[in-house]
């Protein structure tokens, strides 16, 4: 059902061949039941979740698709013609918070609305009073980063689907996987020396003011860059955000030091840089899915402000039992 896989290192890519037939009729029919409307069809984090994924896994499309993910050895997935172009919104949300729901537990991007389906589109600029502006508002290239880096439990998934591909040169999805990024850094002594210290030190991260509680009041997160993972073949998860963990340093100079500075910059360079990359402009009606541990992600500028891309982080763990704030950020 996703046809022949292509794999570029960990990030398998190929197209969807099924139909969601009178499936897609099933989950709307589900959800409907289930939610006390659909939240302006950003949906929210259900308070059932775990029985709702029970009762969506008697749907054979989604328990299939979710299989053939599962069975995928990759830490990316990018699936054309996943067959939900065109659809009003609300049955494609409901698709997709569905699919989401069979693969982890979709978190509340945002704190306010509560919504789990997050709209990654331009928005007005808002930044010229020198707050921290989030990626996904603006018309420009996104750093290579983890999402949610600056808060204690980073989903450890997230999904992006193309309603309407950029329509002009750029706005590519860019990802690198740890190892190449590990690889990419092992080149040089220096690199080597980076990546031993930010697996042994922990860094602030610096929460953007638009997240924090209050716009002034300051707020870090400590945590190391690179964690030993625990698993066999896989050599350490990763949290990074280039522009937060700068802020951070510059905010805790306690915490800061010249080898710190350095080794930050010597990822950046080669995270931004250097490091191999999967760089593609993806179509309409794609579906991509990330490990936010063990792939950075990133975007080129774009301008065609019409760009539609609707994003869906998912926990491991129910959100009942997360700590800390829940994949509030828009970034
Ligand atoms: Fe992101």
């Amino acid at each position: 059902m996703l046809g022949s896989m292509e794999y570029h290192g960990r990030i398998a890519q190929g197209c969807a061949s099924f139909s969601w037939g009178n499936d897609l009729n099933t989950i709307f029919e589900i959800l409907s039941q289930r939610f006390d409307g659909f939240n302006d069809n950003g949906f929210y984090a259900h308070p059932d979740e775990v029985a709702l994924r029970q009762e969506l896994k008697e749907v054979p499309i989604l328990r299939r698709l979710a299989e053939h993910i599962h069975a995928l050895d990759a830490h990316g997935l990018v699936l054309r013609n996943l067959g939900l172009s065109g659809l009003p919104e609300a049955r494609r949300n409901a698709a997709l918070y569905a699919l989401t729901l069979m693969l982890g537990y979709p978190t509340s991007t945002d704190q306010r609305t509560g919504r789990v389906a997050w709209d990654v589109k331009a928005r007005p600029q808002t930044g010229d009073d020198g707050r921290f502006v989030t990626f996904s508002e603006r018309v420009g290239s996104a750093d290579m980063h983890t999402d949610s880096s600056f808060y204690p439990m980073p989903e450890e998934r997230f999904v992006l689907y193309v309603v309407r591909a950029a329509r002009c040169d750029g706005g590519h999805s860019v990802l690198i996987s740890a190892d190449d990024l590990h690889r990419a850094l092992h080149r040089t002594p220096e690199g080597a020396s980076a990546f031993a210290l930010l697996s042994a030190t922990p860094v602030p991260f610096r929460v953007p003011a638009v997240y924090a509680a209050g716009d002034e009041q300051l707020e870090v997160h400590v945590a190391q860059v690179f964690t030993p993972s625990g698993l066999q073949n896989e050599r350490f998860t990763m949290r990074w955000r280039y522009d937060s963990i700068k802020k951070g340093l510059a905010a805790c100079p306690d915490l800061s030091s010249p080898e710190l500075v350095q080794a930050v910059e010597i990822v950046h360079c080669v995270a931004e840089q250097e490091a191999r990359r999967y760089m593609e402009q993806l179509p309409t009606d794609t579906l991509m899915l990330a490990d936010n541990h063990r792939m950075l992600h990133g975007r080129t500028t774009y301008t065609d402000e019409r760009r539609h891309l609707i994003r869906i982080r998912m926990s491991t763990v129910p959100n009942a039992e997360r700590v800390g704030p829940s994949g509030v950020v828009q970034d």
